[in-house]
């Protein structure tokens, strides 16, 4: 599962590899974490890694590493080398990558940024963001085209925030009504780039960039739109955006668990979100994603084993306590049983270090 590096202790194994800012490898997967270990990595900046058992079969559904850094390595070249008009073409393979994955069904939404570090946010950001979208838009049936389209202009939604001074992105405190300001020029300053950077462009990929921090009910930035005129793309954008940062640790905050973030989103249909967008996001995401640990009204706590897409709340459970015997329970046929709550850091250390 993944922790955050403050509540490490030595002894843990990592489950998946850790990388650094640019993508390389700092540990193995399998590693086994001493003190000095653990120093390196919150030294590092590195804000939450994955630990348990490498060959659990939780972790094998995750996006596959090498196209995730590869998908935040194109789009870092494409921002920060190209002084003159250039094309798209590495961008867009590692999105097709990405949906060939989806598409394969290789991949479920779970664990997306276990491995953040404080600089890398951006384009690890963006890479989830785009996973988020696509998986929402197989959900929706789009043809491959519309998925190329789709995670393109989602995995460079931000592309403006290269442009936002870094003291006002990663300020710790609440913004003051300039710096807010600011940030706001975001879309614009993303959808000029995306324009002036590549003639080959199409309306769709861009609108994404332009309009994915407007709102439903036309709260949004910087047009204001509402409703329909929201396009879907960017609709779909902004519910993958909001989610994927508020489930992910800043300086500024601490993230929301997955059930929080997920009923949040329950409530925001038709005033944040078009309610339909929302339904099927909710399809997509999972309160208790896989390899979380829940706590139950019976008192024991539990590893959550594979979830439900139409009943997100009755996943299969694995049961931790030593006296159970039938460790593995299906809550769709344990009607007495309910999820109370999930397992928070610091306990969870302890279970899993034994
Ligand atoms: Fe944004």
């Amino acid at each position: 599962m993944k922790l955050p590096t403050s509540h490490l202790a030595p002894g843990m194994r990592l489950a998946r590899p850790v990388y650094g800012t640019k993508g390389e490898k700092l540990l193995n997967q399998g590693v086994e974490l001493t003190d000095a270990y653990i120093k390196a990595l919150r030294r590092r900046g590195v804000l939450a890694v994955c630990v348990g058992d490498p060959n659990d079969q939780f972790y094998e559904n995750v996006l596959a590493e090498e196209i995730r850094i590869n998908a935040m390595e194109a789009v870092r070249s494409w921002v920060e080398n190209s002084a003159q008009k250039k094309n798209l073409k590495q961008v867009i393979e590692s999105v097709e990558a990405i949906v060939e994955e989806i598409l394969a069904g290789k991949y479920c939404v779970s664990g997306l940024t276990e491995i953040c570090t404080t600089d890398a946010y951006t384009y690890m950001h963006s890479v989830d963001v785009c996973v988020l979208s696509l998986t929402v838009g197989v959900e929706l049936r789009f043809a491959k085209k519309g998925l190329i389209r789709l995670g393109t202009g989602s995995i460079l939604h931000d592309l403006g925030k290269t442009r936002i001074p870094l003291e006002i992105l990663n300020k710790p405190g609440r913004l003051t009504a300039e710096e807010f300001a600011e940030i706001k020029k975001h879309p614009v300053l993303g959808y000029e780039m995306l324009l002036s950077k590549t003639n080959e462009i199409d309306s769709e990929t861009a609108s994404i960039v332009l309009d994915h921090h407007e709102r439903y009910d036309g709260s949004g930035y910087p047009r204001g739109l509402r409703g329909e005129d929201i396009g879907i793309m960017p609709a779909i954008c902004a519910i993958s955006d909001v989610y994927n940062a508020i489930t992910t640790d800043r300086v500024y905050r601490k993230a929301f668990p997955p059930y929080e973030a997920y009923e949040l989103l329950m409530g925001s249909g038709n005033t944040m979100f078009d309610a339909d967008v929302v339904n099927t996001f909710l399809l997509c995401i999972s309160p208790y994603p896989i390899g979380s640990l829940v706590r139950l009204s019976n008192g024991l706590i539990a590893r959550v084993i594979k979830t439900r897409k139409n009943q997100p709340f009755r996943p299969i459970i694995g049961l931790l306590d030593a006296n159970q015997k039938n460790g593995e329970l299906d809550l769709m046929k344990e009607n007495n049983i309910v999820i109370t709550g999930v397992v928070d850091p610091n306990e969870a250390c302890a279970i899993i270090a034994k």
